[in-house]
């Protein structure tokens, strides 16, 4: 009988090359011991491409000078979980303090800039649009740009078409009422506030000098992926494209701490705002 390699079964310089690979792919680091992880993200990739193994894919890897396998590797392996006003306590801040100091602040102009940074399905950026139409802003010029590494995510936050476990998700009903229709079994976002919202691929290691300037970066669940050089380049990019004064909103287990000299930390009711000095 042969004797048949498993898929998760990876020799040990296919593991180290697949952290590298990783690593330089996206800037995610891939500790030791994750074969279960590398397993499940793979496999439907091993499967499609017909190979055997996550050793046959590091061979082609290797060998193959098709772009389109190593980013489907790397989009794989990053997590692209999201859902609809995501840590509340970040929009009654915005909802709260932010948009009446713009308001006042930016009275002249009436333009407002947004960014959510990894914004992976959209439902961050739309949370802030459907948020935004509720505070009287009618007749401002509103962007909110979305952003992300893959651009198959990025693909779902263009059509705005959401399931309905995504919508279960943190959508108030009432919102669901007023911006969404059914389509088919899922849910279909109005096209007012889709288009409040641009979605562009952009890698967060790549430079930021073109971007900006904005009132708010949201850059949540993100850096928890990242070593500490790539995460201080991203909070010192972050920081050229904010307004002085203007917020940067990190995820749950994130923090600028120790980056005193770009950002004051403040506590505004339940969520913690990094403020652009
Ligand atoms: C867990 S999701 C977070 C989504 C949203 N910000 C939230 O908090 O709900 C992380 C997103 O980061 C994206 N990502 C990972 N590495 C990236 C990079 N180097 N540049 C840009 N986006 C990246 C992933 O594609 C994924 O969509």
């Amino acid at each position: 009988m042969q004797n048949e390699e498993r898929l998760g079964d990876i020799h040990p310089e296919n593991y180290r090359f697949l952290q590298e690979h990783i690593y330089s792919q996206v800037g995610i680091v891939l500790e030791d011991n994750k074969h279960y992880l590398l397993e499940s993200r793979l496999a439907s990739i091993v499967k499609t491409l017909g190979i055997g193994s996550i050793n046959d894919l590091c061979k082609l890897l290797r060998t193959s000078r098709d772009p389109e396998v190593k980013r489907q590797v790397a989009e794989a392996m990053t997590t692209n979980e999201t859902y609809f006003f995501r840590d509340p306590a970040h929009y009654e801040a915005i909802r709260t303090v932010l948009l009446p100091r713009l308001k006042e602040e930016r009275r002249d102009t009436q333009t407002l800039r947004f960014w959510s940074a990894a914004s992976s399905t959209g439902q961050e950026a739309y949370s802030l649009a459907m948020l935004l139409l509720e505070q009287g802003l009618e007749g401002w010029n509103i962007k909110i740009l979305g952003t992300d590494f893959s651009s198959q995510v990025l693909e779902r936050a263009n059509a705005g078409l959401y399931q309905q476990v995504e919508i279960n998700r943190g959508l108030p009903d009432a919102l669901l009422k007023k911006h969404f229709r059914p389509s088919g079994v899922d849910w279909q976002l109005s096209d007012s506030v889709r288009r409040m919202v641009e979605f562009q691929t952009i890698d967060l290691r790549g430079s930021m000098r073109a971007m900006g300037p904005f009132d708010l970066v949201f850059c949540r669940n993100v850096m928890i992926y990242f070593d500490n050089k790539t995460k201080k380049n991203i909070l010192n990019q972050i920081h050229s494209t904010l307004f002085r004064g203007g917020w940067l909103l990190l995820g749950g287990s994130e923090s600028a701490l120790g980056f005193d000299e770009l950002f004051e930390r403040q506590i505004i009711g339940g969520a913690t705002v990094y403020v652009a000095r």
